[in-house]
């Protein structure tokens, strides 16, 4: 069992939303998992120029990082997301990559994962900065077991407060993937994005007939 958590933080070793991604890895680590942290402002994440080139076989005209980050999130079971909240919101780090993710998401690559996320923040926005990363999660095909988020007032000590809450959810996130989690909430919004997003695997079948028949036996075509 593989969990991986990327976070955007440019802050990098001195990131808070770092060490609070650090403390779920230890708890998944407690409970068997193997863990990787990924530090995205290590990467060379292109921003997506909306040039469609990806629609035709998945590939970038960029060549830079994002392929092989996604290849480990193929190879992980577990993925958690994390970022510093900037104005209410996730850093650009994060927004970059996610919106590089989008053609994972119309063929949902990594659909029957799971994950987590976290965030944290000075005071404000940072649960609405974690339902937005569950939401990404979702619209990948992976389902949240739930996440966290810490105002820290500037005291960044304030998140270690957190370490047993945070390594409950890394538990919680390891025992989804070794025995199944269901949230028949999830489970819906996740048959309606495929349901929506079967348009575009029928409509490109022509040009990617393996993701077609993936989706066919996935039983996500009708
Ligand atoms: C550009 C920028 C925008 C920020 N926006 C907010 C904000 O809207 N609300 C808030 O309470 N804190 C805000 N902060 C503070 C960070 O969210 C906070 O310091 C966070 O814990 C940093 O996490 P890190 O150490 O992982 O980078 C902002 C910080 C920066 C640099």
């Amino acid at each position: 069992m593989k969990i991986l958590a990327i976070h955007g933080s440019p802050r990098t070793i001195r990131s808070t939303t770092r060490k609070l991604a650090g403390f779920v890895l230890e708890g998944a680590a407690e409970a068997g998992a193997k863990t990787e942290l990924i530090d995205l402002a290590d990467f060379h994440v292109t921003p997506c120029t909306a040039c469609e080139a990806c629609l035709l076989n998945g590939i970038c005209v960029n060549d830079d990082d994002v392929p092989s980050l996604l290849i480990r999130m193929q190879e992980a079971d577990g993925i958690i997301f994390g970022s510093p909240v900037y104005i209410d919101n996730i850093s650009g780090q994060m927004k970059v990559f996610i919106d590089r993710l989008a053609d994972a998401i119309h063929y949902q690559v990594l659909a029957g994962k799971f994950g987590c996320s976290v965030a944290t923040t000075y005071e404000s926005g940072g649960d609405d900065t974690v339902s937005y990363l569950n939401h990404v999660l979702n619209y990948l095909g992976v389902i949240s077991v739930g996440g966290i988020s810490v105002a820290t007032g500037g005291i960044t000590e304030t998140v270690d407060a957190i370490k047993p809450a945070a390594k409950a959810l890394g538990k919680k996130l390891a025992g989804a993937v070794m025995h199944g989690f269901s949230d028949p909430a999830q489970e819906a919004i996740l048959a309606g994005n495929r349901a929506y997003f079967q348009t575009i695997v029928k409509e490109n079948r022509e040009f990617r007939p393996e993701e077609y028949e993936r989706w066919v036996r996935m039983r996500w075509i009708r």
